[in-house]
């Protein structure tokens, strides 16, 4: 295991480029099993969750190969075949597998998934989902079977706004008889992504990006080639670590609209902002204003920034309210920044931030955006070094975050645990 080591205290000044978003390409890389013939992705981020799903596509028979950031996805060799244990168990966005194999196969058998743990992250509605569409669902032994002898359009209305359970929807109504409507779905750019890819493979679906998506599920979808849109994500973790170290950072190659609810978040604190056409330029400033946060479904706030916004908020003057209204204990990070001397107090699904000087401590990443908090917290840090444990759960979605945070002149570097 590693850890990662911060010296603090250094404004972040230059440009970095942002790669491909990972909740993109982990629904993406399943999405392929719905294709008789090969799908290449480009834009592929370099992330272990990547690298997961590149294993569960090979034991389901398919061929992946690499160019660079390019991956093309053989599937002519690909069977359904039983996955309760395993790799399916490493990463949440396992889940896509059901919708994918149950509209290619009419069958899946898939463990309940894994990945960051942060609070019980329930997937009723995408077992909702799969059932309107015909599909009988059991749990045997941890693992869901889902079967169908035909899968058949079906009106689906979610009680919960829920990206995972839209998309794997969209997946498995991509290759059913006649027409389904999602009402309520979750209207995140990675859903539009998705979905342009399924339309490319020849599937019939509108609506993405609002609340209600009409999928006419087709025979077969054939291949394709797409480039996956940027991480919105990333982008705005390092826009926060450029206001919080009072830095000068351009973000490149981002979609700005994807990024305007924490643009203007930061604009509200006082950071000086300058949108382009594929790029966002940070200005930090000495002097940042309290202010509430709401983390929302799209186009609201997003909730796996709320971290990365905890430890900006400390570098504010005044008392700062921060709520997450997607997963109510998304808060794993706040002891670990008060051991470096924040001042958080927790209430209910919100978090009470009193501006404080931050000092170099040993804390832990216990999940991917809890420890993008603590490296922004160890940046701000002007003496001594700030070591994050846990970096593997940071490995997940921020690919080359060391040598990009370098570039824009931190001094952070990993070493053995
Ligand atoms: N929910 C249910 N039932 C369901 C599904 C969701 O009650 O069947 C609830 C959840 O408990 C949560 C809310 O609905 O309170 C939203 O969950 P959603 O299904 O949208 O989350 P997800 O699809 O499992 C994705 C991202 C998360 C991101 C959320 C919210 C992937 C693989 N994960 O999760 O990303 O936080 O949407 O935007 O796409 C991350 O990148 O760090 C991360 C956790």
């Amino acid at each position: 295991m590693e850890k990662l080591m911060i010296a603090g205290g250094r404004p972040l000044r230059g440009t970095v480029q942002i790669s491909g978003a990972k909740n993109s390409a982990i629904a993406l890389i399943p999405a392929a099993i719905l294709s008789e013939t090969a799908v290449t992705l480009d834009n592929l981020p370099a992330l272990s969750d990547v690298a997961i799903y590149t294993e569960l596509l090979e034991e389901l028979g398919s061929t992946v190969e690499w160019s660079g950031d390019r991956m093309s996805i053989d599937v002519s060799g690909l069977r359904s075949k039983p996955m309760p244990n395993g790799n399916v168990k490493k990463l949440r966005a396992s889940y896509y597998l059901m919708g994918a194999l149950l509209g290619r196969f009419g069958e899946a058998t898939i463990g309940m998934p894994g990945g960051c743990n942060f609070e019980p992250r329930p997937i009723d509605q995408h077992i909702k989902g799969f059932e309107a569409l015909g599909a009988q669902v059991t749990n045997e032994n941890g693992a869901l079977h889902i079967k169908a002898k035909e899968l058949r359009g079906a009106k689906i209305y979610l009680d919960v706004v829920s990206v995972g359970a839209t998309i794997n929807i969209m997946l498995a109504a991509s290759r059913a008889k006649g027409v389904t409507i999602i009402e309520n779905a979750a209207k995140e750019p990675e859903i539009i992504d998705v979905a342009t890819l399924l339309n490319s493979m020849g599937a019939r679906i509108k609506g993405a990006g609002t609340e209600t998506i009409r999928i006419e599920g087709m025979d077969a979808l054939h291949g394709c080639r797409h480039s996956i849109i940027p991480d919105r994500i990333q982008a705005g973790t390092y826009m926060i670590a450029a206001a919080a170290t009072r830095g000068d950072v351009v973000v490149d190659n981002v979609i700005p609209k994807h990024l305007e609810a924490v643009t203007a978040k930061l604009q509200e604190m006082g950071v000086h902002i300058y949108e382009m056409d594929e790029s966002i330029r940070v200005v930090g400033q000495p002097e940042y204003e309290s202010v509430d946060v709401k983390a929302l479904v799209y186009p609201g706030f997003a909730t796996d920034l709320q971290s990365p916004m905890s430890s900006l908020l400390t570098q504010a003057k005044g008392v700062s309210i921060l709520s997450d209204f997607v997963y109510s204990n998304r808060f794993k990070h706040v002891p670990e920044l008060t051991r470096m001397g924040a001042n958080i107090r927790l209430e209910s699904r919100s978090a009470i931030i009193e501006g404080s000087k931050l000092s170099a401590a040993k804390v832990k990443a216990t999940d991917l955006r809890a420890g993008a908090s603590l490296v922004i917290a160890g940046l701000t840090v002007e003496e001594g070094v700030t070591e994050v444990t846990g970096v593997e759960y940071i490995d997940r979605g921020y690919d080359n975050l060391v040598t990009n945070l370098s570039n824009l002149g931190a001094e952070v570097w990993r070493e053995n645990d």
